[in-house]
């Protein structure tokens, strides 16, 4: 029994750690397309190709259901992989729906008509094919009316945390806080919309201000799977053994999981 987390790289092991925490007894798979990171800055085409072959390497684990725990391939594949690619027995989910249904105050899975809710302006910050998609306004508008949410593409952040320089992602950060800002000064809530940024949460929650509810999706998106797998029990895989895979460097990637995790982990080549 095994699910799949797939990222575009590093940052969904975030994501990764909380399921684990949540859920100790499934071993998950982990897939990092390290070699093809950043995404969001890939064309949807492109992004469809790179999430479905590195899916279709996590069947070959076991795994019948794969997390997409990258915001980038959720905006800009999941819908086309739910509608023409996902075989009947197989599941994938994105990680926007379980955020959405949080800051909406639904319970997971809630798919009754859209209602106006308490919060009234949403910052998103994301990677710019993530916000050039507008899926996530689209999933907010099935759910609640009266929403204004603007969006600030975050360019640079991810490369800067993958390539490990933290100084750098911390500027970026700041620099695309304070453009937010220009554009919505007094947002009441912030959706970390990348899977990297809970990495640079403090840093974003700082430059927001104590007055602004930072929305982080790795521990919803483990209540919500949580969920899910009480209600669907027959999607745990076959796969018995939990698994880092990465189509980059396994040495290169694995010291800097280790380092943002701070436990040893061990990729190997997908
Ligand atoms: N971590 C991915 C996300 O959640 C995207 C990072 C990237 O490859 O650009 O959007």
């Amino acid at each position: 029994m095994s699910v799949g987390i797939f990222d575009s790289g590093l940052g969904g092991l975030t994501v990764l750690d909380a399921v684990t925490k949540r859920l100790p007894e499934v071993p998950f798979v982990y897939f990092g397309d390290n070699a093809h990171t950043p995404y969001g800055v890939r064309t949807s085409d492109d992004i469809f190709g790179l999430t479905t072959r590195s899916v279709e390497r996590m069947w070959e684990e076991g795994c019948d259901l794969v997390i997409l725990a990258c915001n980038t391939a959720s905006a800009a594949a999941l819908r086309r992989m739910q509608e023409s690619w996902v075989p009947h027995d197989k599941r994938v989910l994105g990680v926007f729906v379980p955020l959405i249904e949080a800051l909406t105050e639904r319970q997971w899975g809630d798919n009754s008509p859209p209602r106006e809710v308490a919060v009234k302006h949403v910052a998103l910050f994301a990677t710019p094919t993530t916000v050039a998609s507008r899926a996530f306004q689209r999933e907010l508008a099935f759910r609640a009316i009266g929403v204004d949410v603007e969006a600030q593409a975050c360019g640079g952040v991810v490369d800067a945390i993958e390539e490990g320089d933290m100084i750098l992602a911390e500027a970026l950060v700041r620099s695309h806080v304070e453009a937010l800002k220009r554009k919505m000064p007094s947002p009441e809530a912030a959706i970390l919309g990348c899977t990297h940024y809970p990495l640079m949460e403090e840093v974003f929650q700082e430059a927001l201000g104590p007055e602004v509810a930072v929305y982080s999706q790795a521990r919803l998106v483990a209540d919500s799977l949580s969920d899910y797998l009480t209600r669907h029990p027959a999607m745990i895989g076959t796969g018995t053994r939990p698994a880092f895979l990465t189509t980059g460097n396994p040495r290169k990637v694995s010291d800097r999981a280790t380092q943002f995790l701070r436990r040893r982990i061990e990729f190997t080549a997908a």
